[in-house]
């Protein structure tokens, strides 16, 4: 007998005998039939739909989204973020991929779900699965971690070479796990947590101590982990050293607190939104910029302003406006001297500036060379070089653990981001959470499932 199970919202069962026709073995499969946030076309607004998702294979699981969060790359997604590119002169592509590959090219693909940030718990696990199991709330990323890749191996970089970003928005075997009508819909890299229910391979998921606060586990997920890690594991920004960060908002924000947690003798926050200078203050900014109050001036002639003249030793673009790397550039140092506290007096040559660029962006600018040339190292980020499995469950601790202030007056927790959640939205209004979004006092919305 061929069948097969759909649970509807939650838990309703019915029977789908058109769904059943596609299965040949005689067992029960359990496709679920829910709401998900599906984007049709580039620019279009999310609409809830009706989708199938597919039970998970051997090395997947499927998990029941809990809560999730908007990041500003989801409203790029939106807009068709990222162009899908591959490589037409890989020789493991036959004819039909080429032809497949080129009417692809650059192009965005759609319908997809968006959504990279948030929790849920997991519903059901693939016969291969012994990391996870059914019940444990995990958080869904866009990057894993073997430990065994050469990337891996070399401690320098975040980005696996057997669990990488996938830009094609389909699982590592080619496929999507989600359809409507028969229709495939593609993953948001291969998350789309914007849906009640999704499936990923489980080398993307990483557990969530239960002590953790759940919005503050989907903020994680994305927007402050990149920022935080970009300043603690890309750059391990230097005791003493002055940085300026670009954009106060959830990556922003992080990279305040990453500089504060490393040291940095001076934390400049750079926005053009004023209510981001008391988010900044939270963060551990020590001084704050609004380029608009100063009419003609760049935001590297502000930040060369307040450094001597000098620029800073860590700039962090996190705007995703084009122009404002070539600022990002600018305003980092040519040359950074400094005296240390072991020898009073004495002027040390420490290196030139640090550009770390993390705003996400698809069109390109032209890039001035010349500062470039002048010795500046650009680094560019993506999850701000933290490693899903063996970072993370560092994050997770500073955000649960207490510790004792100086003279054991109090203690507080290494970090805090109830500071973070300003709007919360239902998810059958999540056409709402846009609209808060570009609102000026906020930084994140959750959305409630
Ligand atoms: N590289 C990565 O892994 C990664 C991860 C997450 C987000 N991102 C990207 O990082 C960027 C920031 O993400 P977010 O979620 O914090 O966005 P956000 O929209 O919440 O914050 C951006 C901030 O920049 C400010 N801003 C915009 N233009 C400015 C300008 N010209 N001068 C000064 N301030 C300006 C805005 O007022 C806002 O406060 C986006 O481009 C996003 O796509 C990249
Ligand atoms: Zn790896
Ligand atoms: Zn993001």
């Amino acid at each position: 007998m061929k069948f097969a199970l759909a649970f509807g919202n939650y838990g309703h069962i019915e029977v789908i005998p058109l769904v059943a026709t596609k299965f040949d073995n005689c067992e029960c499969i359990l496709l679920y039939v829910l709401e998900a946030a599906v984007v049709w076309k580039s620019g279009e607004q999310v609409k809830l739909e009706e989708i199938q998702v597919d039970p998970p294979k051997a090395t997947e699981v499927r998990i029941k989204m809990i809560c999730a969060s908007l990041c500003h790359t989801d409203i790029s997604v939106c807009n068709g973020f990222p162009l899908f590119f591959m490589n037409p002169r890989n020789t493991s592509y036959n004819e039909t991929h080429i032809h497949f590959i080129l009417s692809t090219l650059h192009q965005p693909l759609f319908p997809r779900i968006p959504g990279h940030e948030g929790v849920g718990t997991i519903e059901s696990v693939g016969e291969n699965v012994t990391e996870v199991k059914e019940g444990d709330v995990v958080m869904p990323l866009y990057l894993g971690e073997c430990g065994e890749c050469l990337n891996c191996k070399s401690g320098k970089t975040n980005l696996c070479l057997t669990y990488p970003i996938r830009f094609n928005g389909l699982m590592p075997d080619g496929t999507s796990r989600m359809s409507i009508g028969g229709e495939k819909i593609y993953h948001h890299f291969n998350c789309s947590t914007w849906s009640e229910y999704i499936v990923i391979d489980s080398n993307y998921v990483v557990k969530v101590d239960p002590r953790m606060e759940l919005p503050h586990a989907s903020f994680l997920a994305c927007g402050f982990t990149t920022g935080y890690g970009a300043a603690w594991k890309e750059v391990d920004v230097k005791k003493d050293s002055t940085v300026a960060v670009l954009g106060l908002g959830a990556v922003g924000l992080g990279v305040l607190e990453g500089a504060r947690m490393r040291g940095a003798a001076r934390i400049i926050g750079v926005d053009l939104n004023d209510m981001k200078r008391e988010k900044g203050d939270a963060f551990g900014m020590t001084e704050f910029i609004n380029p608009a109050d100063s009419k003609g001036k760049s935001v590297s002639d502000l930040l060369k302003e307040v450094t001597g003249g000098l620029g800073v030793d860590y700039c962090f673009e996190c705007t995703g406006v084009v122009s404002m790397f070539d600022e990002a550039v600018e305003a980092s140092k040519m040359v950074s001297i400094f005296c240390t506290s072991d020898f009073i007096g004495t002027l040390y040559i420490k290196g030139l500036g640090t550009v770390v660029l993390i705003g996400a962006n698809q069109s390109s600018g032209v890039v001035k060379f010349i500062p470039l040339l002048l010795g500046r190292t650009v680094k560019g980020s993506i999850y701000g070089g933290v490693r899903p499995q063996s970072d993370i469950p560092t994050i997770i601790d500073k955000c649960i653990n207490r510790v004792l202030s100086s003279f054991n007056l109090f203690t507080f927790r290494e970090i805090q981001l109830d500071e973070l959640l300003t709007h919360k939205v239902s998810f059958h209004e999540i056409d709402k959470a846009f609209a808060h979004f570009k609102q000026p006092d906020c930084v994140k919305v959750l959305i409630k499932f």
